[in-house]
């Protein structure tokens, strides 16, 4: 045969080596787009608290290069993202959480191009790099505010919330225009001499409210956002978002009383009050929707809802966390974080957790709940749950819940080598200021923030220098170079549950029903695929338990995971020693 006779066969079998190759990659497309619409649905998602991460310039201070330097430790335990809490200029009244320039990165921190770098490298790793969005309030300052509060007639002015005082004069600045408490202590409302005014802030009086009854200040947040998907972020978490809106009416809030009718007095001496006219208001709600589509609308965001919302949302109860979602015409949060579980229980009680995880899979119209227990608002795991002698294997239990229910997870940094709460001993020693403001009824948040224990050498290998808050003494033994070097580590325990979650299909999309519901000792659960079960026992007390599960199946389990649990026989007789777990394929 000649080569002309052999072209149309060449030409036929090249046409069909095409078509192949273009159906696989169609369906490798679909399956791309499948896994990039939903990333965010079974994610993990693991929080940095920058300063305290790993300081690479020695100056005490953790920074973005420092971040980007562990990113292999981080792909080593599995995480799909990371939320970076505020690396932006500020004067760090709130240690961040007070911006005085949304659209860089503080000098201590960095630059933008480490922060670029930071994302590459990430992406390389398929690690997402998520923001922290502050927009209830901003710096005093800000340029915005230094604006806002020179004269009344600036066109910053309504950017802030301004009234004047009750029973002002021209020789006395009156009273606060009501009874609102800020959330760290004392009045909400701050004089300014120079207009004669107040402004109201719900947190620091360096932290004053963005008036969102502006749509200016809409347009300006929309563009903060662009700014940071230009820079590859995978999307934010929304701080205090909850308390955007005041009620115009400015009445008095009620206060709170204990069950004797008495007001109650809170750690910083002042009355309670029951916040109903600062916090959840329902435009909220529609700001949100309108941030969402903003964000939908973004070209890097291919599919609807890829660029993710996390909410700090402190919700009093389900129907709330519920609403916080949107509706599918008019999406909010994809994420809006269930506190219930993880953040208002202080108690390892396996009747409260068996309640609120039904709620969070009965009552959320199907949408994942986010589960978070920690974060660097709160103390640590071990001064919420810990006994002080069982500490690691509680945490493996709480893990356990974190983990293996249905949902997205997010933890703090640290959780994973069961790094302890260390408060300050002396007032003096005290950074964050409510700390101080409240001590020694209540001791500040530094406690939760202090340096990640890398290794047992100097400073933890934090940093050459001295580290802005104290290493804990105990980094000679908890740290995580030790904890990666021992099989029978917490750390190795976080990495097989969150691969747990990662491979098994009935723990990363099953139905999360409960199991043997009145025991009073152990939670124990079911996840249920259209390819398998799964079941979760947790011994949630310090004696040994057995439970029988028969009425799930009579299968014997295959042993996926345990901590001081037996391979048991069949599901009528789980054993588990004082807070063990166990977790089983059917
Ligand atoms: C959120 C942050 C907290 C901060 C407050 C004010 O609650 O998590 O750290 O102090 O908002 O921005
Ligand atoms: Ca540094």
């Amino acid at each position: 045969m000649n080569r002309t006779a052999l072209r149309p066969l060449i030409f036929a079998m090249s046409f069909i080596a095409m078509a192949l190759l273009g159906s696989s990659l169609q369906a490798q497309t679909a399956q791309d787009s499948a896994h990039l619409k939903d990333w965010w649905k079974n994610a993990v998602i693991y929080e940095i608290y920058p300063r305290s991460f790993q300081d690479t310039n020695n100056d005490g201070i953790g920074d973005l290069n420092g971040i980007t330097a562990h990113l292999d430790y981080l792909k080593e335990l599995g995480i799909d993202a990371i939320w970076i809490a505020p690396c932006y200029p500020s004067p760090l009244a709130d240690f961040g959480y007070d911006i005085s320039d949304y659209e860089n990165i503080a000098p201590e921190y960095g630059t933008l191009a480490d922060f670029d770098r930071l994302v590459a490298e990430a992406k390389k790793r398929n690690i997402r790099i998520m923001m922290d969005m502050v927009m209830n309030h901003t710096s005093d300052q800000h340029k915005w505010f230094l604006e806002s509060k020179s004269s009344k007639t600036n066109p910053y002015r309504d950017w802030y919330v301004w009234r004047d005082g009750k029973g002002e004069t021209a020789t006395s600045q009156g009273e606060p225009p009501n009874n609102w408490l800020s959330e760290f202590g004392h009045s909400a409302w701050q004089w300014d001499p120079t207009t004669r005014q107040y402004y109201y802030h719900k947190f620091y009086i360096q932290q004053p409210d963005l008036n969102w009854d502006n749509p200016k200040v809409h347009e300006a947040f929309k563009n903060i956002m662009r700014f940071w998907y230009k820079h590859g972020v995978a999307g934010f978490r929304f701080d205090a978002i909850t308390t955007l809106f005041e009620d115009p009416t400015l009445a008095d809030e009620d206060y709170v009383r204990d069950k004797d009718g008495n007001i109650i007095i809170n750690a910083a001496g002042d009355k309670q009050t029951d916040g109903k006219k600062t916090e959840f208001l329902p435009q909220v709600d529609d700001v949100m929707q309108e941030m969402r589509a903003a964000s939908d609308a973004y070209p890097s965001n291919k599919f609807p809802g890829t660029h993710l919302f996390v909410g700090e949302t402190y919700v009093p109860n389900i129907a709330a966390l519920a609403k916080l979602y949107g509706t599918p015409q008019k999406p909010e949060f994809q994420l809006p974080m269930d506190t219930q579980i993880g953040l208002e229980t202080h108690k390892l009680d396996a009747a409260i957790f068996r309640k609120k995880i039904t709620e969070a899979e009965n009552d959320l119209n199907g949408n994942p709940p986010l589960i978070v227990f920690d974060n660097h608002d709160n103390p640590r795991l071990d001064a919420r749950f810990g006994d002080g002698v069982h500490d690691n294997d509680i945490q493996r239990v709480i893990s356990t819940l974190l983990f293996t229910t249905r949902g997205a997870a997010l933890f703090y940094y640290g959780d994973e080598i069961g790094m302890k709460t260390t408060p300050p001993t002396r007032k003096e020693d005290v950074k964050d200021p409510v700390g101080i403001l409240m001590w020694p009824k209540y001791k500040g948040r530094d406690g939760e923030r202090t340096p990640m224990q890398w290794d047992d050498s100097k400073n933890a290998g934090f940093s050459n220098a001295t580290p802005w808050l104290p290493v804990p003494a105990n980094y000679t033994t908890i740290n995580a170079k030790a904890e990666e070097a021992d099989p029978n580590s917490l750390f190795h325990w976080y990495q097989k549950l969150i691969a747990l979650k990662k491979t098994n299909d009935a723990v990363a999309n099953g139905e999360n029903i409960m199991l043997d519901v009145n025991n009073p000792g152990v939670l124990s659960w079911e996840r249920k695929s259209a390819t398998g079960v799964v079941v979760v026992v947790c011994n949630m007390t310090a004696d040994a338990q057995t439970v029988d599960l028969s009425a799930a199946g009579n299968s014997a389990p295959k042993t996926l995971l345990k901590a001081h649990a037996a391979d048991p026989q069949s599901l009528s007789k789980i054993e588990l020693g004082p807070y063990g777990v166990y977790i089983g394929q059917l």
